[in-house]
């Protein structure tokens, strides 16, 4: 099993390249899936309070036998709990079991709500006592961005974002990469529902590889750090391999192309969208 490389963050936090993602895993079955992702060699876990997962992340991290500090833990702070960011991570290391954790999120700004800034001060002082060694957030626009570095001084080390092929996020990457923030991709294979576009099927064929090997790669070449989830072991081993081949420029713009203004997977825009 190779190990999959790794890039470092804007806070100096080693993080490999491509992680898995969770959602809506849970219970035995989602124990299964997780520990098969471990086993295949996935050392970045995305899990989040609103997933109801994060016991079975841990659980699964046992019972893989990989060792604690060989993997990557992420968690995210929920809108419920936005005044109070930092109990709520507190509250994720008892529910997981954990001394640390290895980033955490703020799952969604929540304009609405106007609490974004507290939430974030909430995650710098939870950094500053130990208790997360990087953090971040999740859904932010560059105004959101904007704000909670200026309050702060603090910049966050990753913001993960909804992209895959139909939804590339140009402008926000580019914004992302301006403030030194790695983008994180969330339903980076489009949840399987762009493996049939053209480009992404001829990209395929040409490097003898899947579809969603190609659009994986195709977030490597792009620079975002992708977060596909499987239940199935075959698939979770083949959305890892992606490094024994590359795409053309070309075949990456024509992936690229595939984006539309109304691309989204569901009407998940982050300048109103609300999640408690
Ligand atoms: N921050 C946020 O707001 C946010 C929002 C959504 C998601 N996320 C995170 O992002 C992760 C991934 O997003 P996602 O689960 O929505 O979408 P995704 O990873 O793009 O797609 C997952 C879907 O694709 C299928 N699939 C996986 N590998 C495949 C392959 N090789 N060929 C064909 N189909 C394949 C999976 O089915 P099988 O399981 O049957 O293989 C599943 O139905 C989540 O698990 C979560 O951790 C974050």
């Amino acid at each position: 099993m190779a190990e999959t490389p790794t890039r470092v963050l804007g806070d100096g936090t080693s993080v490999p390249v491509l992680g898995f993602g969770t959602y809506p895993l849970r219970g035995d079955d989602g124990v299964r899936a997780i520990a098969s992702a471990l086993e295949v060699g996935y050392r970045l876990i995305d899990t989040a309070v609103n997933y109801r997962n994060e016991r079975e992340v841990t659980e699964a991290i046992r019972v893989s036998g990989v060792d604690r500090g060989d993997v990557f833990v992420q968690t995210k702070v929920p809108g419920r709990d936005h005044e109070n960011a930092r109990t709520s991570i507190e509250t994720s290391l008892q529910v997981m079991d954990l001394e640390y954790l290895d980033s955490v999120l703020i799952h969604w700004p929540n304009p609405s709500q106007g609490h974004y800034v507290k939430a974030w001060q909430g995650l710098v002082d939870a950094r500053e006592a130990g208790l997360v060694r990087s953090i971040g957030v999740s859904n932010f626009t560059p105004a959101h961005l904007d704000e909670i570095i200026e309050a702060t001084g603090v910049t966050p080390a990753s913001n993960q974002v909804e992209m895959h092929p139909a939804f590339p996020q140009a402008d926000q990457r580019a914004a992302d990469a301006e403030r030194g923030i790695t983008t994180q991709a969330w339903s980076p294979i489009g949840r399987g529902e762009i493996l049939d576009a053209e480009p992404v099927v001829a990209a395929a064929r040409a490097h003898d590889v899947t579809p969603a090997q190609v659009v994986l790669r195709w977030h490597l070449h792009l620079g975002s750090l992708p977060l596909p989830k499987s239940g199935d072991p075959e698939r979770q081993r083949t959305n890892l391999e992606i490094f024994g081949f590359d795409l053309s420029e070309a075949e990456t713009e024509a992936i690229t192309a595939l984006g539309r203004p109304d691309g989204r997977l569901f009407d998940a825009d982050p300048t109103y969208h609300v999640e408690m």
